[in-house]
């Protein structure tokens, strides 16, 4: 007998959530086995709350714009679920639903909700496979050569670095600029901003929050490339700590809030720092935020992105067809030249909550990336989707 798919998206948004969520669609619409495919608004939350979306209804042709189409099309949520109430009410809504099959599209704690449904279902003997989907702008999920979302991030970072240093680069007099870029514990979306080196000179310094950030130092290597170029490009990660571990926004910014994680709402950084060094060597100075911009701005999406964001989805409606359960999607690359990758699954239990670094290796002298990242990142960056607009303006999905 048919059993139903659900399908649900968590955490930040990214260019290539949806695309994900198109995967698991088009695959769902191969297999007799599966009846509907509903949708759970944000996220298990929607469950909760009983507030799904009939996807079954779309056609072809309309779900191809979710490859276009940034952020969560069926809304986001971050969620810690411990409540047993919480459980009870999802295996409930799952038995009237009829759910086979639970594809969760999210993050390192999206992932402890598919590691907790999938023992929780086991254990009342319900019979439904949970896979999750991985996505992040952050890249920092174990097991995984990269996420879903990093791709078409660091596409936008890398042209948005190398645009600010041609701008920044035109006066004879020119001013400190410190550009700030997402990532949270780890240094993976600040990176890229060395690949802007392809295009121009790139950033003068970039820090990471894998290395522990020392003010002091900081200030003596502005003052060094100012005196000498008058001018002086620095890529800093939002969540850059000092030696003691405080995120030095913690350390000089207000009104820092913390998430259901308990992880806190970064961001600020650029004018911390630029305060500093205006009050320090009183120089010209301008902080940029990338911000949200470089998770959602879908109009430089990378192809590579996109297309590894749909087969994540496919492959994981696929496996749980199988029976997989309790496991999230992987990418392995292969250690060939060309770029080349596989689909595989691991145990979920290994990846919810965990965080991959940023290799220690590929930091130079605390303030540089090294050219092993430049060949690590190009692949996964280096085509464009081909968008369309309708008055000049990016054409997205409606639900
Ligand atoms: O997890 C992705 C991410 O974009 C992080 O890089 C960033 O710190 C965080 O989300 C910001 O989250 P919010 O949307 O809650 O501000």
């Amino acid at each position: 007998m048919a059993k139903n798919c659900l399908v649900g998206q968590s955490g930040g948004p990214t260019c290539v959530i949806n695309a994900s969520l198109l995967g698991v669609i088009k695959e769902a619409r191969k297999h007799a086995e599966i009846g509907k495919i509903f949708g759970c608004k944000n996220g298990i939350s929607g469950v909760i709350h009983e507030q799904f979306i009939d996807l079954s209804k779309y056609d072809d042709k309309k779900l191809e714009l979710l490859k276009q189409t940034p952020s969560a099309i069926l809304g986001s949520v971050r969620f810690c679920l411990n409540k047993i109430e919480d459980y009870e009410k999802i295996l409930e809504v799952f038995k009237k639903y009829e759910i086979g099959y639970f594809l969760y599209i999210g993050g390192n704690d999206s992932m402890d909700v598919v590691n907790k449904l999938s023992i929780y279902f086991k254990e009342m003997n319900y019979n439904c496979c949970v896979i999750g989907i991985p996505k992040t702008i952050d890249n920092d999920l174990l097991f995984t050569d990269h996420t879903p979302g990093y791709g078409s991030a660091i596409r936008f970072i890398a042209n948005s670095v190398c645009q600010i240093y041609e701008d920044t680069s035109c006066y004879q007099n020119g001013r400190v600029t410190v550009v700030e870029i997402m990532g949270r514990d780890t240094g993976w979306l600040t990176a890229a901003s060395k690949l802007a080196s392809l295009v121009s000179k790139g950033p003068d310094l970039i820090y990471l929050p894998e290395c522990a950030f020392n003010l002091d130092d900081f200030i003596n290597k502005i003052e060094d490339i100012y005196q000498k170029k008058k001018k002086v490009l620095v890529c800093v990660s939002e969540g850059i700590r000092d030696d003691s571990g405080k995120f030095l926004v913690e350390k000089f910014a207000y009104n820092q809030d913390n998430d259901v994680f308990g992880h806190m709402q970064l961001g600020g950084v650029s004018s911390v720092l630029t305060h500093i060094i205006k009050e320090r060597l009183n120089i010209p100075v301008r902080a940029i935020e990338l911000n949200l911009l470089q998770r959602c701005f879908a109009i430089t999406s990378s192809k590579i992105d996109v297309d590894e964001a749909i087969r994540c989805g496919s492959y994981g409606l696929r496996q749980a067809l199988f029976g997989q359960s309790g496991k999230m999607v992987v990418i392995k690359r292969s250690k060939k030249e060309k770029y080349h990758i596989m689909y595989r699954l691991v145990d979920v239990n290994k990846i919810a909550n965990q965080t991959k670094y940023f290799p220690k290796e590929w930091i130079i002298n605390d303030s540089d990336i090294s050219s092993c990242y430049i060949s690590y990142a190009l692949p996964l960056m280096n085509q464009e989707i081909k968008v369309v607009y309708e008055n000049g303006l990016i054409k997205f999905f409606k639900l």
